[in-house]
Parts: C-alpha cells; structure tokens; sequence
C-alpha cells in the first residue's frame, strides 16, 4: 500500500475530469435539457430518474437516491476503493497519482501485508493440493457426505489441512506463519500448525486476496467443529465476509445478498444456483459489514434461526443497520424454521422453495414494529405511549428521507404519535422540563380551564378528533366536563396530566383567537394523520393510484413533516 493520495491532487483530477464522459462510457446518457439523464444503474426502474449534472460536475438518482462526484460514481459502479477509483480516473486522464510520503516506520508495513497476503496464497494452494492428495481422503468424503460436488469445492477453493503438528511449519517461514495466524506459538519456543486433519475454506476479500482461514473438524470430538484464523494485520471478521469474491465472480451486481452464518450454507446455496450470498465470520453482523454489502447491492436478506438466539442477533443487525438505510436500501429477514439451517434447508426443499421463502422475507418496517409492540395492548393508551417510546430513538437513527417519513407515519398508525418531542425538529423549550414543549391538546385545556365560556366556539367535530393521539383520554375527559358543565378544576384534580399543563401560567389576553386557531390546526393536523395512516395502509395492501401518491407525498412533505428539500 501507498501513502495518502494528496488532496489537491483529488481537486486537481476531479477539476480535469468531465463526469459526463465517466459515466457515459459506462452508462449511456440522454441529455435532457441542460442534464443528462438515463435509467439508474444503481436499482431496478423503468423511466430514468438517474440524473447527471455537467454544470455540478454530480450525479444524482431521483428514485434511488444514490449520488456523488466522478470518483463516487466509479466507486459504486465497478465496485472500487477510493484509491483505486482515483488511480483510474488520472490514468484515463494521463496524469500520476502523487503520494504523500508515509510517516516514518510506517514504510515497513506494506511488504509486511503483501507478504502475508502471499503466505495465504500460498496455503491455500498447498491446502488445494492436500485436498486431491491420498492424505487428504477423507475430507473428500466428508464433503461427498454433505452433498458438496467437485464444481462447488473448487469454485471456493476448499482444501485439506493435513493431520501433523508441522506439516506447513515444515514447508514455511515459521515467524511469518504465526504472524498469519496459521502457526501458534510453542511454550517452550517453536510452534506448531494451528489448523490439523480438517476442511478448509479459505477466506478471499473482494479483490480475491486470501486473508484467512476457517476450518472445520471431520470428526466429531476433535477439538471445536471450526477454527478460524485468529485477528491478523489482513484479516478483520468484523469487517470481513465469506463468501463475497466468489459472490462477485458469478453475479457481479447482485439485486440482493443473502446474509447466512455458516460457511457451509454458503456452499449449499451457491452449489443450488443461490449464488448471491455470504457469511459472517461467526461475530455478529457490523456496520462495517452492512457497509460493504451495501456497496455491491441495495437489497440485503438476513437469514436467522426463528429462535430466541436468532431473534436476538437479528435485532441487533436492525439497530446496527438503521442508519444505513438510506433511500433505494432494503433489508429483509428470512426467519428459519426450528432446527433448520440454509444447508439443510434447501437440501431438503430445493432451490425453488428455499427462493419462494426468499420472496416471503419479512421487511426490516414489519420486524421492527412487530417486535416494539411486544408485550403491548395497542388498544391501551399506556401501551401505545410505550411503543412510542421504545421506537422514537430508534426512527431517529434512520437517515432523514421518505422511509423514515414512512416508518413515523406507521408509527402514528399504530400509536396514534409521532414521537415529535423527541424529534430534532422540534427543539425543547425548556418550559415544561423533560416534556417539550406543550403539545396544542395540553395549550386547549388550558385555555378552556381559564375561560371555559370558549367551548362554544369549539367546533363539533373536535370531539370525535380530540379521542386520538396521546392526550386523547384527557380531551375526551375535558370535553365530558365542559357539556355537563363541571368545573375543570375539579374534573382535573386527581389527572395524571395535571401538572403538565401548568395551570397557574397566566392566560393569553386573546384567548379566543388563540382557541380558535389552536384548534383549527389540531383538526386539520388529525386530518392529515388518519389521511396518512389510510394512504400509507393501503399503500401497502392494494397500492396507491398516481394521485394517491402524489398526495402521500404531499402530505409526508408538508409543514411539520419536511425533513429533505430537493
Ligand atoms: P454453525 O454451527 O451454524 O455452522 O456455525 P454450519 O455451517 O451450519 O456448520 P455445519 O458444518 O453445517 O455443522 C455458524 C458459523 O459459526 C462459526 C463458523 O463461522 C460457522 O460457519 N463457528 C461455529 C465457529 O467459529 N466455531 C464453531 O465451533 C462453530
Ligand atoms: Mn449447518
């Protein structure tokens, strides 16, 4: 590895380059207007929506909402690092990539990672050949137990780790062996080979680079069913995946990838013609991890056992994912049935049924609700409040943007809030400490508890819009009060909400207005709730017409709910 690219050097280029001409020769464009414009390489559309800027020097997808400079494109496109994309850029442009000169004691570290690259290379070779050897039967056999065909085994490059204590000790430098993680250390000095007698499944990164290592036991009893290289100065299992080069050989930009956990489930998969899928290395799935899928494919499937275990894995990929989830990104879950794995499974189903359970994956938006209102009764306001509560930091997490606006508003169907006052838009004043500011529900009682002549001008319908939301209970309550003509100050003596209105705040001296107005917007506020909370169900069951879209969209950007400006 080089040292830094200077940045003047990436203004330089990215001042040279005409993003036009990049994209282009990849992608063909149509100029529309002062832009260009095609269909958007980045998800599945059929009218463009992919839009390039000559003026910006930026692309920008309308549907997807994929965008960047020139080198940002290139990295997404043919799947490149930064400095691989700036390495092309400047070589079509015949210019040099400059280097910065690397920090002193830092120069020794490239040849350091080149050579344990090659040392892997190299294992995984003799490994390889052990595999066709006469040592290396029975892993044959096990493979051949298991279902696995010599087209699978070679296309992942399975090998056999031979029984001696020193069989790669023997072969290879033994310092660089152990720095690699394929020999440990002997007490006494000396060491010996870490992986003995078992399958090996080499672990390629993008780029096809062997960087580890996991093996798996032939026999039960010896030792952990699978070893795994150890953390190396090339090998990261929170960053890593398996299966990912061998992914991109056969399907260069997936639509999705399968996430599974074992390595044999990726062989099973890929050997059934399901050959978009990876592995985490045994570690839970990381934000590093979602990063990397995210760049070869917007749509990922988490496959998870049903159980409690699997339940709680997946969650925690939900949370590490939310972030990521920006717009055009999908993330299903595939639950499995008790005891089964993707290997078994679609062993014993076939490829058709195991793509139909696929198909059938439960949308992050389902999971996430399903497992907030857990325990809850939705018919209960306590109950509501709470999913409300447990889901507002999470939805907060979410990049700003139509899912987002979509996941609130499913939340206001399901809770009746949108868990406003703990939204950044909505900045705490301070006045009612803990609280927010005063929702209009808590501003209406309190203006009626000063002048409770006013309920004359409260309009009919409030009644039937004041019984939602979260201060429904105590408008509903008011409301009983004001047509029998109790005194408010007796009604709300024992409310929990009492303290929360603060009561001994002096009263506007436009009481009326301030009523009317206050009221006016809660209606209108409901109204586009209920519309919402309709459009977005249907949305989901039947569809929505053109027009219902547009007026979804409307009303997801309206005031109060703006949260993106285009
Ligand atoms: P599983 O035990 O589910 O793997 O562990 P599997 O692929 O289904 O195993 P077999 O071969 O069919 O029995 C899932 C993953 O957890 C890690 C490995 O990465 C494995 O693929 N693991 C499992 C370990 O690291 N060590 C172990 O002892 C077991
Ligand atoms: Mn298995």
């Amino acid at each position: 590895m080089a040292g830094r690219i200077p940045q003047s050097f990436i203004d330089e280029l990215l001042a040279r380059v005409d993003i036009v001409e990049v994209i282009h020769s990849r992608v063909p464009l149509k100029k529309v207007g002062r832009n260009f414009v095609a269909r958007c390489p980045f998800h599945d559309e059929k009218t463009p929506s992919f839009t390039v800027s000559p003026h910006k020097q930026f692309y920008y997808c309308f549907g997807c909402g994929a965008s960047g400079s020139a080198i940002g494109f290139l990295m997404a496109h043919d799947h490149l690092t930064f400095p691989e994309a700036v390495e092309t850029l400047a070589a079509q442009y015949g210019m040099t990539v400059p280097r910065e000169a690397a920090a002193s004691g830092a120069a020794a570290v490239p040849d350091r990672y080149k050579e344990l690259l090659q040392l892997n290379q190299e294992v995984a070779v003799f490994y390889a050949r052990q595999l066709r050897e006469s040592c290396g039967r029975a892993a044959v056999q096990y493979l051949r137990r298991r279902g696995v065909d010599g087209a699978t085994a070679k296309r992942y490059a399975l090998g056999y780790a031979p029984g001696g204590w020193e069989t790669l000790c023997q072969r290879f430098d033994r310092a660089r062996l152990q720095e690699a993680g394929l020999a440990v250390a002997r007490e006494g000095g000396g060491c010996y080979d870490r992986f003995r007698h078992r399958l090996m499944f080499p672990i390629r990164n993008r780029r096809g680079q062997v960087i580890g290592f996991g093996g798996r036991s032939l026999e039960e009893g010896s030792g952990p069913k699978y070893l795994n290289s150890p953390e190396t100065p090339v090998f990261h299992k929170g960053k890593e995946v398996y299966g990912l080069y061998e992914m991109l050989q056969a399907c260069g930009r997936p639509t999705r990838i399968l996430v599974v956990e074992g390595y044999m489930d990726v062989i099973a998969l890929a050997q059934q013609g399901i050959a978009e899928v990876v592995a985490t290395l045994g570690t839970a799935v990381t934000q590093d991890h979602l990063r990397l899928l995210f760049r070869h494919s917007s749509v990922l499937t988490f496959c998870f056992d049903g159980d409690r275990a699997g339940r709680k894995a997946a969650w925690r990929a939900l949370e590490a994912a939310l972030p990521l989830v920006q717009e055009g990104r999908k993330v299903f879950f595939l639950w499995l049935p008790e005891g089964e794995d993707p290997d078994s499974l679609v062993r014993k189903e076939g490829r058709e049924s195991f793509l139909q359970r696929l198909r059938r994956a439960e949308p992050l938006s389902d999971y996430f609700f399903q497992t907030l209102s857990e325990g809850l009764n939705l018919s209960r306001l306590e109950d509501r409040a709470d999913l409300s509560r447990r889901a507002a930091p999470l939805l907060r997490k979410l990049p700003a943007g139509p899912f987002r606006r979509m996941m609130q508003a499913r939340l206001v169907e399901l809770a009746g809030d949108v868990g406003v006052e703990n939204t950044d838009s909505h900045p705490r004043s301070g006045r009612f400490p803990g609280l927010g500011r005063p929702t209009m529900a808590q501003r209406v009682v309190f203006l009626l508890f000063h002048h409770p002549e006013l309920w004359q001008k409260v309009p009919a319908s409030f009644r039937e819009a004041a019984l939602e939301g979260e201060y429904g209970e105590l408008l509903a309550t008011v409301a009983n009060a004001m047509e029998s003509g109790l005194p408010l100050e007796e009604v709300l003596r024992n409310n929990p909400h009492r303290e929360s209105l603060q009561l001994e705040e002096i009263p506007p001296a436009d009481p009326e207005r301030e009523l009317t107005a206050t009221v006016q917007t809660l209606l209108q506020g409901h109204r586009r709730q209920s519309r919402l909370a309709w459009l977005s169900r249907k949305a989901d069951t039947e569809g929505l017409t053109p027009e219902e879209k547009e007026e979804l969209r409307r009303l997801l950007t309206a005031k109060g709910h703006r949260e993106t400006d285009s």
